[in-house]
């Protein structure tokens, strides 16, 4: 079985959803570290929950809904353009370091995002990256009116590419992402951003744990969930060697 397409999670594997923490500590400075990790933490919160809830509502509400939420607990006045200037970080968010030469070194095979992101925001943020020049699709799971990890989200790959799952690496450095894509029946690499030394030493260097290490602590590693993906890879560079394991 070769692999016909490969298809990345944006929000933390292709994108830096840390890189919001500059505007944030700008704008309310003390606490922008806070707000970064609440706001994330909320954010696929209120996905899974709307999920389950059969209420959805697009990315964009939920991103803004839980940055509402992160300011009223922190009880930070703001007036609607401070709100705005950090949302529209959301459609300028820095590319991982690695994403640029690693798409390009996956030449040959289709490209793609699958993400939870709205399609006006997909559209905005990979326009602004440049990343339009080196996808064949952006999809977002808008289509089916469901967030990742439902298997219905992951179901639009086949819809779009035309593609079987057997064929696709999923790529994701979300935990839940992984777990979600490789229950659907994908082929998954899960990038590993943070070892598990480098989270164990986090907790023991500090004496009060801070949010970007309390987020680290849930968000980045390998959940309990009775699956594992296929592939544990550092960084996005890795992938063309594992693309190659599926050549005959
Ligand atoms: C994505 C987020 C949720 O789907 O990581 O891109």
């Amino acid at each position: 079985m070769t692999i016909k397409a490969v298809v990345f999670d944006a929000y933390g594997t292709l994108y830096d959803v840390q890189s919001v923490a500059e505007i944030t500590e700008e704008t309310f400075p003390g606490y922008g570290e806070m707000i970064t990790q609440a706001w994330r933490i909320k954010q696929l919160e209120y996905s899974w929950l709307r999920s389950l809830m059969r209420r959805y509502e697009d990315f964009s509400a939920v991103t803004r809904d839980s940055l509402a939420y992160t300011l009223r607990i922190l009880a930070l006045d703001h007036d609607g353009a401070a709100f705005a200037r950090i949302m529209d970080k959301y459609l300028h968010l820095d590319l991982y370091p690695d994403a640029t030469a690693a798409l390009a070194a996956l030449k040959g095979h289709k490209l793609a995002i699958l993400s939870n992101g709205s399609p006006d925001m997909l559209d905005a943020l990979v326009k602004n990256s440049g990343l339009d020049a080196v996808l064949d699709a952006t999809i977002s799971v808008d289509a089916n009116k469901v967030f990742k990890p439902a298997p219905e989200a992951y179901l639009l790959v086949e819809e779009k590419l035309g593609i079987r799952p057997s064929e696709v690496l999923f790529v994701s450095s979300n935990p839940w992402d992984a777990c979600g894509a490789k229950a659907f029946g994908f082929n998954v690499a899960w990038i590993e951003r943070v070892t598990p030394q480098a989270m164990a030493l986090a907790c023991v260097e500090t004496v009060a744990i801070a949010p970007l290490t309390m987020f680290k602590a849930i968000r980045t590693q390998m959940d309990e969930l009775g699956v594992a993906p296929d592939h544990r890879i550092r960084s996005l560079s890795e992938l063309p060697e594992v693309v190659a394991t599926y050549e005959p």
